[in-house]
């Protein structure tokens, strides 16, 4: 009875508020609502909304919520779901949470799992994105609303609402970066570059890879960026699941096929840490001129050492524990039936129509800023790092 009464809540509350960033301010708010709905509000005072806590405990109690994460691998992913756990369980919520080894029927399967043991709410951050259709057509007849957690579930109409961040501009923050760091308003070049994108079967990593390369195209254009491998469209320059192995050996190919010369490399646009982790490995046994630019994302603790020790340039650092209460957060307005807060209506369709999506907004790091956002963050303990 709970989920007849959610579907008919989310049936008429799908209205959006409009907040710029997590917990930011509203100046820029504008009207939003999903598209069908084309239901009007006036945003949220961004205070209030700022300081608003996670549901109520009264309403949570005795509701459960699937909490569905890609891979245990990769570093991010366990904080994800610890902080949604920790979050969800705080607000009184019960937390089926769910690991799944970077296996798309294992992930199936768990989803299957959470519906038939009486999940009222799912987050699910999808292995590929439109991989999950027949769980999500199982949610969907049960009335229990999806929010897709950082990863958009694709060709889906069971996707309730998307919280994320801002991925576009987690790849202009790294092309921004390189233009900074190579000077290229100024300098001629040519500098060599090469490139590492991500998963294609992850809706995000177009975004990341576009982002960067909407930045970086005038400078290859005119030829003060040079891919000397050739390798550029996303296709080409893609890592299937984000695995480090398989970025390093095809930066070893690309090493040992283009730059055993001694040419140098200046700059390795990398969409996130798994990948730049792959591509220092193959730096470090395979080329011994100077170090380039490399870029990254997700201030893994590998990483954050290799920034430390000259190996990595810069990283985007998305708060996890931010997108953990916005996602709680949802969860307790989708229940109550109060408004969702959602800050873009426009940028995701999923092919089955824009889900409304609250965008936190990613961080630039590098060893400067480093101390102030993770560890005086108490985001990781100096102890992590050495
Ligand atoms: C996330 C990134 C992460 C990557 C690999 C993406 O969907 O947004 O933060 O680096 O997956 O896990």
């Amino acid at each position: 009875m709970k989920k007849k009464l959610l579907s008919m809540i989310l049936a008429t509350t799908m209205i959006a508020s409009v907040l710029v960033g997590c917990g930011g301010s509203s100046d820029s708010a504008e009207t939003a609502a999903p598209a069908e709905e084309a239901a009007t509000e006036e945003a949220a005072p961004a205070e209030e909304a700022a300081t608003e806590e996670a549901a109520p405990a009264a309403e949570a109690n005795g509701t459960k919520v699937g909490v569905s994460m890609p891979t245990k691998d990769l570093q991010r992913w366990n904080q994800d779901g610890a902080n949604m756990q920790a979050e969800l369980e705080a607000a009184g919520y019960e937390v089926d949470l769910q690991y799944a080894s970077n296996d798309v029927q294992t992930q199936v399967s768990q989803i299957e799992n959470m519906i038939s043991g009486g999940a009222d709410v799912l987050v699910i951050a999808a292995i590929e994105g439109s991989s999950l259709g027949e769980a999500l057509d199982m949610a969907k007849a049960a009335n229990i609303p999806v929010i897709a957690y950082d990863r958009l579930l694709m060709n889906s109409d069971a996707v309730s609402y998307y919280a994320t961040f801002d991925n576009y501009m987690v790849g202009t923050k790294q092309g921004e970066y390189i233009v900074e760091a190579l000077d290229l308003e100024n300098a001629d070049g040519p500098f060599n570059m090469e490139i590492t994108a991500g998963d294609p079967g992850d809706n995000n990593a177009g975004y990341f890879y576009n982002g960067a390369m909407d930045v970086l195209n005038p400078y290859i254009e005119a030829g003060k960026l040079v891919v000397v491998s050739g390798q550029v469209s996303f296709d080409e320059v893609a890592t299937p699941t984000w695995a480090t192995e398989t970025a390093q050996s095809r930066a070893e190919n690309i090493l040992s096929s283009n730059y055993a010369d001694g040419t140098q490399i200046d700059v390795w646009l990398c969409s996130n840490d798994s990948t730049a982790l792959g591509v220092e490995n193959a730096l470090a046994a395979n080329y011994n001129g100077e170090y380039p630019v490399i870029t990254g994302q997700d201030c893994d603790i590998e990483n954050v050492k290799n920034m430390l020790a000259g190996k990595q340039s810069m990283s985007i650092f998305k708060d996890t524990r931010t997108l953990a209460s916005q996602v709680v957060k949802m969860v307790g307005q989708i229940l109550s039936g109060e408004t969702v807060d959602v800050n873009d209506t426009e940028t995701y369709d999923n092919g089955t129509g824009v889900i409304p999506s609250y965008l936190c907004e990613p961080v630039f790091a590098d060893v400067n800023n480093y101390k102030e956002l993770l560890i005086d963050s108490g985001y990781y303990t100096e102890g992590d790092l050495q």
